[in-house]
């Protein structure tokens, strides 16, 4: 088994049916950043939510190959599989996810759990007579995913900070009933401080105002990963742009031009302040779009030869080995909680 006694980072890799450059640079970019940064110091676990994936409606055929092709696009992307202090696993092999969850559903209150945005507008929309159970629950399944391994930071969207509040909540109360239980995960305010996260958000390319998705009307304004390279060439050529013919990093006033500049300085590696210099007060948005789409078609043609080459057969092996090592981590959380609220026998009194 690799070593184990660092503290823990946790970050939860949902499944999705397919990737788009916003993804791409927004999310799954800044993970392996932060895997190669942090891996030394940390233990890094990466893990699929997959029991997640159906607290709303979708395609229960396509999910097992989904979760597959997204790993398969994370280790693409540069995650590296073999580091010594990564683990990579899927939630629902790991049966300790599910059984904590219950029991962590007995000790939060129903008014809590209710003051969730996320599901509060879930439920608006879906509607309170459809809405399903398990999407009320799920917040307390994540703080399960969080509490069994002792993470202490996990990287989170804005959108995330409830729960991982609800998590400190739970645990905080736990830990006062039953002495200390869990490591409780640290403050929103000190898992912002940690990632440093630059929040980057890839616009659409035909609605520059707002961020590129599966969902927008205007499939031009998105590149998918799986885009041939000149249809995505095509696409950069086709942005929406402005007409102040003049070259400026200005979200506010030339949003399209800025999100162009944005693609450019990802893609490269480059500060985005000297993409911006080099391009600054140019009036021809024609050769940016060229050297922009020029960029993305060679990121593309390299990218998806990298994925072809990802072995299904090691990530698959790889999986196997790290679900049985954090397998052992959970169940061993899982029965000190188990013994706790009353359903395990301490080992003390075994030996009576
Ligand atoms: N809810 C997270 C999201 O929507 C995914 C997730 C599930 C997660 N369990 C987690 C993230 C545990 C971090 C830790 O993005």
């Amino acid at each position: 088994m690799k070593p184990m006694n660092k503290g823990v980072i946790l970050t939860g890799l949902r499944a999705n049916s397919e990737f788009h450059l916003g993804n791409y640079l927004g999310a799954i970019l800044p993970m392996v950043q932060m895997q190669k940064q942090h891996a030394g110091e940390y233990q890094v676990n990466m893990f699929v939510p997959d029991l997640h994936s159906f607290t709303t409606p979708i395609d229960h055929d396509a999910l097992y190959q989904q979760v597959i092709d997204n790993l398969r696009v994370f280790v693409a992307a540069g995650l590296d599989m073999q580091d010594p202090n990564t683990y990579l696993y899927r939630q629902s092999y790991i049966s300790a996810h599910s059984e904590l969850a219950w029991i962590l559903d007995c000790f939060t209150y129903y008014g809590e759990a209710s003051r969730m945005i996320e599901f509060k507008d879930k439920s608006t929309k879906i509607g309170h007579e459809s809405v399903s159970v398990g999407q009320f629950n799920y917040p307390i399944l994540m703080a399960a995913d969080i509490l069994l391994y002792g993470a202490t930071y996990i990287p989170l969207g804005d959108d995330q900070k409830q729960h991982l509040e609800l998590t400190r909540d739970i645990a905080l109360r736990m830990n006062q009933k039953f002495g200390d239980l869990f490591v409780v995960p640290e403050v929103w305010a000190k898992q912002l401080a940690f990632t440093k996260r630059q929040s980057v958000r890839i616009r659409s390319l035909r609605h520059p105002e707002k961020k590129m998705s599966k969902s927008v009307d205007d499939p031009a304004g998105t590149i998918l990963l799986g885009d041939t390279p000149a249809d995505a060439a095509k696409k950069i050529m086709s942005a929406e742009t402005d007409s102040l013919e003049a070259i400026n990093l200005d979200w506010a006033k030339q949003p399209g031009i800025s999100n162009l500049l944005s693609i450019a300085s990802l893609l490269t590696d480059k500060p985005l302040e000297s993409v911006a210099d080099e391009w600054q007060g140019k009036i021809s948005y024609g050769e940016l779009k060229k050297a922009v789409a020029t960029i993305v078609q060679e990121f593309l043609t390299d990218f998806q030869q990298k994925l072809a080459a990802v072995d299904e057969v090691s990530l698959l092996a790889n999986l196997e080995k790290d679900e049985a090592s954090m397998r052992e981590v959970a169940n061993k959380t899982l029965l000190k909680v188990q013994t706790a609220v009353g359903i395990r026998r301490s080992p003390v009194s075994n030996n009576r």
